[in-house]
């Protein structure tokens, strides 16, 4: 009998992880509040109700023979009350959903990470200001995503402004982390895959954001072959530690001085922290569909299927480059000018498109992937053909 897989979230990383599930042939069955949502558009049998709607989930969790999550925004309170098993577990996702958990997990590990303090109402955030120092970002522990709920404090001077406008926005109780302002030299990830018998490495990424957004991933990551070495043991460790069963990916930033206050891992003349955890496929593994023998979405359809994991190695040894569509390129209806690309899209891998049903800057409406004889070559081509495509509306 075929496996019936639930994903809780229906956007575009559940869909590009239905596909790999059904080229193993199992039946996938979305649950989203959102009926617009890109796997509730393109996959029948979805459901679309609350994450907080606990017989809704039940009934969902007891038509599928094992549940996961394509994102960590979800009500673990009610996934617990109904007494909910996933993969990866609620407690996995309740650590990497929340900043504060997540801060507080790497702190008790010893793992690197930047200096932090945390609040839930404006005295406390003046402290916890205070306290980390300008320039600093505050940052929701719940729900943030590309950027957002992010509020950054330059300079002493302005702290009790920027505390002022999030009192306002927030009201009187809220939970925020504070996290100290470091320099960046460079943005790594690495994924790693645990299916309680084995675990396997993705190759490190190499990540550049635009204001909060990830725009680019290179791979392999222009690194010392040391630094590459330590972060991916980090990565390792850090999935261990949170016993994940399912994906890991570990956000990475690399300083060049280390920070002043908060444990870093020092290799090679640079200094490693971890940003973030997503317990989850993530938008820098992306690259893996064309550029390693293994992609996340297959590495995990692995993982909730029961297919043994193979350490995912890179096709050739050429570099990579994806590049994010955000709805600023993209028709308001939501629709891209392809064939402007032309003879231009030599070296292009892929272009995937996750039909979205509107445009809104800054949203991620697709990808694409470039290949060339090496990382800068690719990212040259990547940003050539993103050019290319001029916007509709
Ligand atoms: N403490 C920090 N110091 C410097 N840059 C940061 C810091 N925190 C976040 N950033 C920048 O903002 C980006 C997004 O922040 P992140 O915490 O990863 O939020 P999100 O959950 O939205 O991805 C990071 O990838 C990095 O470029
Ligand atoms: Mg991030």
């Amino acid at each position: 009998v075929k496996t019936t897989v639930g994903i809780l979230g229906a956007g575009q990383l559940g869909c590009m992880l239905a596909s790999a599930l059904h080229d193993l042939d199992a039946e996938v069955r979305f649950y989203d509040p959102d009926p617009r949502a890109p796997g509730m558009r393109r996959f029948a049998g979805g459901r679309v109700a609350s994450f907080s709607d606990e017989g809704a989930l039940s009934e969902h969790l007891r038509a599928c023979d094992v549940v996961t999550v394509e994102m960590e925004h979800v009500d673990t309170a009610a996934l617990r009350k109904i007494g909910a098993r996933l993969v990866p577990s609620v407690d996995v996702i309740e650590t990497a959903g929340s900043r504060r958990k997540e801060k507080a997990f790497l702190r008790a590990r010893q793992l690197p990470h930047v200096a932090f303090a945390t609040a839930h109402d404006v005295a406390e955030l003046r402290a916890a200001v205070a306290e980390v120092g300008a320039p600093c970002i505050v940052k929701t522990s719940l729900g943030g995503y590309d950027g957002r709920g992010q509020w950054r404090i330059e300079v002493e001077s302005a702290a009790a402004t920027v505390i002022g406008a999030i009192g306002h926005a927030l009201g009187e109780r809220f939970s925020l982390t504070v996290e100290e302002r470091v320099d960046l030299a460079q943005e790594l990830s690495c994924i790693v895959a645990r299916d309680g018998t084995s675990e396997v490495v993705f190759p490190l990424f190499e990540n550049v954001h635009e204001a909060g957004v990830l725009d680019l991933t290179m791979l392999p990551a222009r690194v010392d072959p040391r630094v590459a070495e330590a972060a991916r043991d980090i990565a390792l460790e850090t999935a261990r530690a949170l016993d994940v069963k399912g994906l890991l990916a570990v956000e990475f930033f690399v300083l060049e001085r280390p920070p002043a206050r908060s444990p870093s891992h020092s290799v090679a003349g640079v200094h490693l922290c971890i940003n973030e955890l997503a317990p989850r496929p993530h938008n820098s593994g992306h690259v893996t569909r064309v550029a390693t023998d293994v992609s996340q979405f297959d590495m995990l359809a692995r993982v909730l299927l029961g297919v043994p994991l193979a350490t995912p190695r890179l096709v050739d040894p050429g570099g990579w480059c994806m590049a994010n569509l955000l709805g600023e390129r993209f028709g308001a209806d939501g629709a891209l000018a392809t064939t402007a690309l032309g003879a231009a899209a030599d070296g292009l891998c892929e272009l995937v498109l996750y039909g979205k049903p509107t445009a809104v800057n800054g949203r991620k409406m697709g990808h694409l992937s470039t290949r060339g004889a090496d990382v800068e070559n690719a990212r040259a081509s990547a940003r050539r053909l993103r050019d290319a495509l001029t916007v509709t509306r």
